[in-house]
């Protein structure tokens, strides 16, 4: 299965978010994560939906938008019609979550459920087959910069699993302290949505940096 590039501008310089999505994609980037956090769920506070459609109007690539927030329910019309293509919510937030993912979907835009590190892979066994994709967290979500958590990759492992199971072939996106030294053991593992934030955007040039992921990922 092919890998894409989700490099996450929440490493970006907020003030020059054009540039830096431009360079990102310069680089190849496929999608652009887009971070959104509430200080409630998370305890970091990032943007909202009058920024999404702000870089909707200067990317070329889909918005992979990353929900971190406490009520998702509330907030995802406004981020579809800000224009993501793509909307990830939680599943520790969300009782009712086929209803969730329902409801994502009839709005346009492919739904996608993320585990916390401390999350079972069984959390999402139930909707397995109605999701487009699954986002596992390689960090605890909050921050950008963190260090991978090594688990991670088995946990890789028994989400592909689970997912062939159920006849689902969705992609697995990972999210957290992916960088060169970890990139080709999540995709030898599984993984084929690659996020990247510190090591894209804190790396001075977004474009090479990306390359460079992509090389140590495909080779
Ligand atoms: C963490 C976010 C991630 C993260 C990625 O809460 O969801 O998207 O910032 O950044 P790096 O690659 O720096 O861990
Ligand atoms: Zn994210």
């Amino acid at each position: 299965m092919s890998v894409r590039l989700a490099p996450s501008i929440l490493s970006a310089d907020f003030a020059h978010l054009a540039r830096d999505i431009a360079a990102a994609e310069a680089g190849g980037a496929d999608l652009i994560h887009v971070d959104v956090m509430d200080g409630h769920f998370v305890p970091n506070i990032t943007i909202g939906p009058p920024v999404v459609r702000a870089i909707r109007k200067v990317a070329t690539r889909p918005l992979d938008v990353h929900l971190m927030i406490s009520d998702p329910d509330r907030y995802i019309d406004a981020f579809a019609e800000a224009g993501a293509a793509m909307i990830s919510v939680h599943v520790e937030v969300l009782p009712h979550l086929h209803r969730t993912i329902a409801a994502i979907k009839a709005l346009g835009v492919q739904a996608g459920a993320v585990l916390n590190p401390s999350t079972p892979v069984t959390a999402v066994e139930e909707v397995a087959g109605d999701l487009d994709f699954v986002l596992l967290m390689s960090v605890n979500p909050g921050f950008g910069g963190q260090r991978f958590i090594p688990a991670t990759i088995d946990k890789i492992r028994r989400m592909r699993a689970l997912l062939a199971r159920a006849g689902s072939t969705a992609p697995i996106e990972v999210d957290g302290g992916v960088d060169l030294t970890t990139i080709k053991d999540v995709v030898a593992a599984g993984g084929n949505i690659l996020v990247a934030g510190q090591a894209v955007f804190g790396s001075g040039d977004p474009a090479r940096a990306l390359a460079a992921l992509r090389e140590a990922a495909t080779r």
